[in-house]
C-alpha cells in the first residue's frame, strides 16, 4: 500500500492542527478505527500556496482546485487585482462602517438583480446572517409567524439557519425546541422520488403539499410570511430543481400573497452559468439571498437585496452587525463585479458548464455511478456501492474513495457528508486545466469501480473531525 500521500509536511501539519479543533479528541482513536479497517490514515491537504486555477500543498504538491475555498473564489485564487482593490480600501479607509463603497456597490448589485426588481440592500457578514437576516424581513414586513424551508436544504451554521436547514444526519439535533416558526417541505430531487412516482408526479405532490396540506394543517395561510429556498440544492449535493417546482413555488406564493426568498449564497453570481441561478427558471424572487463569490476571494461580504415595498420602509427589520459591509469586503465585491463585465465571466463560466456537461453526461456508464449532474459550474456526482449494477444503494465511502484518488492524482474537490462529490471550478478557469481535472477524476471513477474501496483508498477523517 502507498503510504507517501500526503507527504510528511502535510502530515505532520494535520496531525498537529486536528487534535486542537472540534472532536480533536476523538482524533486518534478514529485513526486507529480506520487503520484497522483497512483505511489508509489520512486523504486531507493543507493549501501553502494558491494561484489562478491552482492550489499546492505543504508538501510542494500542486492540485487542480475544484474546490475552490468552497464555491468563493469566482475568478481563481489570489486575483491580483482584486488584491490591489483590497489593499487600497485597506490603507484608505482601515475599518470603518461608514464609506462610499458601501453605496458605489449597492448600485452596481442592483443593476444585477433579477427583471431589475431588487433595489434595496442590505449587507451582512456571513451568508448564514444573511440567510437569516432574509427571514427576518419577510417576518417582519408581512408581520406574520411562520416560514417554509426544504429538506436537504443549507443556509448556515447560526442557531436560526441551523433550525431552516433540513440537510439529512444530526445537524439539528439538539435544536428540536428551536424550530417553532419553521415549517419544513419536501424538495423533489431525483434522490428523493418514493417508489413508484416519476419526478413529474412527485413535484406536483410537493407543491399540493404547499399549497394544500400547509395551510390546512400546520399553519394558517395568513400567517405564514413566505418560502425560502435554494434553486439549487447546493450543500444538499448539488441537485438541480426542476422548471416546473421553482415556477410553481412562484405561483403558490403570488396565490396566498407569500414572500418567495431565493437563498443564492452559492447559485449565485456566476455559478450557474447566470447572474443568479434563479434566472434559469424565469422567476423573479422578492428576496434574494448572497454572499460567497461576492468577496472575489479576497475579503467576505454578503447580503440580500429586495423590493423596495419590502425593505424600504419597515422599521421592524433589524440588521447591522459590525464587520457587515466591510470598506475591503465592498471594493473585493466592486472590483469583482467590474470584472465578470468586463472579461464576460458569466459567459465563459456557462461555456465551461455545457462542456463540464458533455463529459460527465458519460460517465453514468460506470456502475459506481447513480447521477452526474450539473448547472453551469456547479457541478455534482452521486456514487453507489461498487458491485452493484446500476448503483442501486448510495455510497459515502466509494464518493470518498473517488474523491481520495483524485487527490492524489492531483485535483481538489468536496466530498463531506455525503455521497456526492461536488466541483465548483473557478468561473474563468482554463478550458484545458477543466479538462485535464475532469479526466483524473473519471480515471479515478474507473480505479474505484475496478478496484473498490475495500484496499484502503478512501478518506479515514470520520465525518466531524477534519470537517472535509
Ligand atoms: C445556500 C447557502 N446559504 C447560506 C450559506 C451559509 O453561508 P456562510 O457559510 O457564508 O455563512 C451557504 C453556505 O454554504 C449556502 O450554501
Amino acid at each position: 500500500m502507498d503510504n507517501s500521500f500526503p507527504g510528511p509536511k502535510t502530515r505532520a501539519a494535520l496531525e498537529r492542527g486536528i487534535p486542537l479543533f472540534k472532536n480533536g479528541l476523538r482524533f486518534d482513536a478514529e485513526m486507529e478505527r480506520a487503520g484497522q479497517r483497512g483505511f489508509r490514515p489520512v486523504r486531507q491537504i493543507v493549501i501553502d500556496k494558491a494561484e489562478g486555477d491552482f492550489v499546492w500543498d505543504l508538501d510542494g504538491k500542486r492540485y487542480i482546485d475544484f474546490q475552490n475555498g468552497w464555491a468563493t473564489n469566482p475568478l481563481g485564487n489570489c486575483h491580483r487585482e482584486i488584491l490591489e482593490a483590497v489593499e487600497i480600501a485597506n490603507r484608505r479607509f482601515g475599518f470603518h462602517y461608514d464609506h462610499p463603497l458601501r453605496y458605489d456597490l449597492a448600485e452596481l448589485l442592483a443593476a444585477t438583480m433579477p427583471g431589475n426588481a431588487l433595489p434595496r440592500t442590505n449587507y451582512e457578514v456571513s451568508g448564514t446572517e444573511a440567510a437569516e437576516a432574509a427571514v427576518h424581513l419577510a417576518l417582519t414586513y408581512t408581520k406574520r409567524r411562520y416560514i417554509i424551508t426544504f429538506s436537504a436544504s443549507y443556509h448556515g451554521m447560526g442557531l436560526g439557519t441551523k433550525v431552516l436547514s433540513g440537510l439529512d444526519g444530526d445537524y439539528g439535533t439538539y435544536l428540536e425546541g428551536w424550530g417553532g416558526g419553521v415549517i419544513k417541505a419536501p424538495y423533489p430531487y431525483s434522490e428523493r422520488i418514493p417508489a413508484g412516482m416519476s419526478e413529474e408526479q412527485y413535484t406536483e405532490y410537493c407543491l399540493w403539499y404547499l399549497d394544500n396540506h400547509i395551510p390546512t394543517s400546520i399553519a394558517a395561510r395568513d400567517n405564514i410570511a413566505g418560502i425560502l429556498i435554494e434553486p439549487g440544492l447546493a450543500e444538499g449535493g448539488n441537485w438541480i430543481p426542476s422548471t416546473r417546482f421553482l415556477q410553481g413555488i412562484r405561483e403558490v406564493c403570488d396565490k396566498n400573497d407569500w414572500l418567495m426568498i431565493s437563498d443564492e449564497v452559492l447559485t449565485g453570481l456566476g455559478r450557474t452559468g447566470r447572474m443568479w441561478g434563479i434566472e434559469h427558471y424565469d422567476v423573479v424572487p422578492d428576496i434574494l439571498v448572497y454572499g460567497k463569490n461576492l468577496s472575489g476571494g479576497i475579503a467576505p461580504l454578503c447580503g440580500i437585496s429586495a423590493r423596495d415595498e419590502i425593505m424600504g420602509d419597515n422599521t421592524d427589520f433589524l440588521s447591522g452587525s459590525t464587520f457587515a459591509g466591510t470598506p475591503a469586503g465592498c471594493a473585493a465585491a466592486i472590483r469583482t463585479l467590474q470584472i465578470f463585465e468586463r472579461d464576460h465571466i458569466v459567459a465563459h463560466a456557462k461555456r465551461l458548464g455545457n462542456i463540464a456537461a458533455g463529459i460527465m453526461a458519460k460517465w453514468e456508464k460506470y456502475s459506481i455511478v447513480r447521477q452526474a449532474r450539473g448547472n453551469g459550474l456547479l457541478l455534482g456526482a452521486s456514487f453507489g456501492k461498487p458491485g452493484f449494477a446500476g448503483a442501486d444503494e448510495k455510497d459515502w465511502w466509494t464518493a470518498r474513495a473517488v474523491r481520495g484518488k483524485m487527490l492524489e492524482n492531483g485535483v481538489w474537490a468536496i466530498s463531506d457528508h455525503e455521497d456526492t462529490i461536488r466541483l465548483y471550478p473557478a468561473l474563468n478557469m482554463d478550458e484545458s486545466v477543466l479538462r485535464e481535472g475532469l479526466q483524473i477524476m473519471e480515471d479515478a471513477i474507473r480505479h474505484v469501480e475496478k478496484h473498490g474501496h475495500s484496499e484502503g483508498d478512501a478518506v479515514a477523517y470520520p465525518s466531524g473531525v477534519a470537517g472535509f
